[in-house]
């Protein structure tokens, strides 16, 4: 007999199976709440939550100032649209430009959206210098998203090639490689696009020598420097963005994921020329920077300081990172590399990763499997020590055999 929760997914899993575009593998979770780093199915059973829906959910979940803040700003005014102020939106640019080093904002509703943006200020910023300056340099084994624009910038064929043609004039080279990023930077170039570390294409950060080189061409040629910070930024590897371990500024960085705690809010964030690049009419969007969700990323601001959340990325990685090196000193466990930085890791098998990623989540613990043979781990900001221990122990059990 199946239970309860089983047939409540079964309907959930039929229904949906006839109503919508086809586009998701799910797991067959049905998750009903969530409290701190756990979320909990239909059927009570409780999963400490390691990957956060995808880097979004950085306070855990039901963090009682974050649920005061929409309590109170949604009986207030959820949303006025652009043609208004509100009394939010300027003091997040703010604060937001400040952590980053830039100058100026713009609010959108998703991090595709904002990489899109994005593109649009590297045409008009090479266009003003002339009007064959439209071409891109993007990296391989990259995701930027998935409009037009933002695909046709992301350097993994089974996203992309199924909607070609896409933008003309894009480049991609091999992360890491100086030599032909160098050689594919030209007059030519509007912008050089990068993640500092390579999120869906299986935790891969960036060397310091590469971005170094990427802001320099790119500053050679003219053209804008651009860090998708939508997976890296906002914390996830110890420091605001994860740029910041190096000595590079940007002209643009995109952010959005834990911005506003599973509100739907992104940001391009940019200084220089490439702020003033949009002039009124330009650019726009309906509910992008509303009154509920600006007012939720302050607050996730404030906690960030007040709960010293810094620390504990810090703290909280190191831990990780040890941990998961130990996984990879047992031999027979078959972990190839351990990669990534704060709370954003990348456990290499030699093997595909689904197996173990769903051995641990029968044993209570979520993470994912991306780029086939890597488990993603994105835990919560605010994790604590007994949480990593008890994932590192899940961890450790699921890989073994799996
Ligand atoms: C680096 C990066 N850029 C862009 C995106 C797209 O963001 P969104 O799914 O919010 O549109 C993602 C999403 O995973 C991402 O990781």
């Amino acid at each position: 007999m199946p239970t309860q929760t089983e047939t409540e997914l079964a309907q959930v899993q039929d229904l949906e199976g006839r109503v919508l575009l086809a586009t998701y593998a799910r797991v067959p979770l049905l998750l009903e709440r969530g409290r701190g780093p756990y979320v909990f199915d239909a059927a009570g059973k409780r999963y400490l939550d390691f990957i956060t829906g995808i880097g979004v959910n950085a306070l855990g979940y039901s963090h009682p100032r974050i649920v005061k803040a929409i309590r109170q700003q949604s009986a207030k005014l959820i949303h006025a649209s652009n043609l208004y102020y509100n009394a939010f939106q300027g003091r997040l640019a703010e604060r937001l430009a400040r952590l980053a080093g830039m100058e100026r904002a713009f609010f959108t509703n998703s991090g595709t959206e904002a990489l899109e943006g994005a593109l649009k200020i590297a045409r008009l910023h090479g266009r003003a210098q002339n009007e064959q300056k439209t071409e891109i340099v993007a990296l391989d084994n990259s995701f930027h998203g998935r409009t037009f624009g933002a695909l046709s910038v992301t350097g993994q064929a089974k996203y992309r090639l199924p909607f070609e043609p896409g933008l003309p004039g894009v480049h991609f080279v091999a992360a890491n490689d100086v030599g032909a990023l160098r050689a594919a930077v030209n007059e030519h170039t509007c912008a050089v696009l990068v993640e500092p570390v390579q999120g869906e294409g299986g935790i891969v950060p960036l060397t310091a020598e590469f971005l170094s080189a990427a802001e320099a061409a790119a500053r050679q040629h003219g053209a804008l420097f651009i860090c998708d910070e939508i997976q890296c930024g906002l914390g996830r590897t110890g420091r605001a963005f994860a740029y910041q371990w190096t000595s590079v500024v940007p002209d643009v960085v995109v952010t959005a994921k834990p911005i506003a705690c599973g509100l739907p809010l992104g940001a391009i964030l940019a200084r220089g020329a490439a702020a003033a690049a949009f002039t009124p009419g330009l650019h726009g969007t309906t509910f992008g920077g509303g009154p509920l969700a600006c007012r939720v990323a302050l607050e996730f601001l404030d906690i960030m300081d007040d709960e010293h959340l810094f620390e504990n990325i810090a703290a909280r990685g190191r831990e990780l990172k040890d941990g998961l090196e130990a996984l990879q000193q047992r031999r027979r466990l078959g972990v190839k590399a351990v990669r990534g930085q704060g709370l954003m890791w990348g456990v290499v098998l030699d093997r595909p990763a689904k197996p173990a990623v769903e051995a641990a989540r029968d044993l209570g613990l979520l993470a994912n499997a991306t780029h086939e043979t890597v488990i993603r781990l994105l835990p919560p900001y605010n994790v604590d020590a007994k949480h990593v221990a008890k994932a590192l122990r899940i961890l450790s059990r699921a890989i073994k055999g799996n």
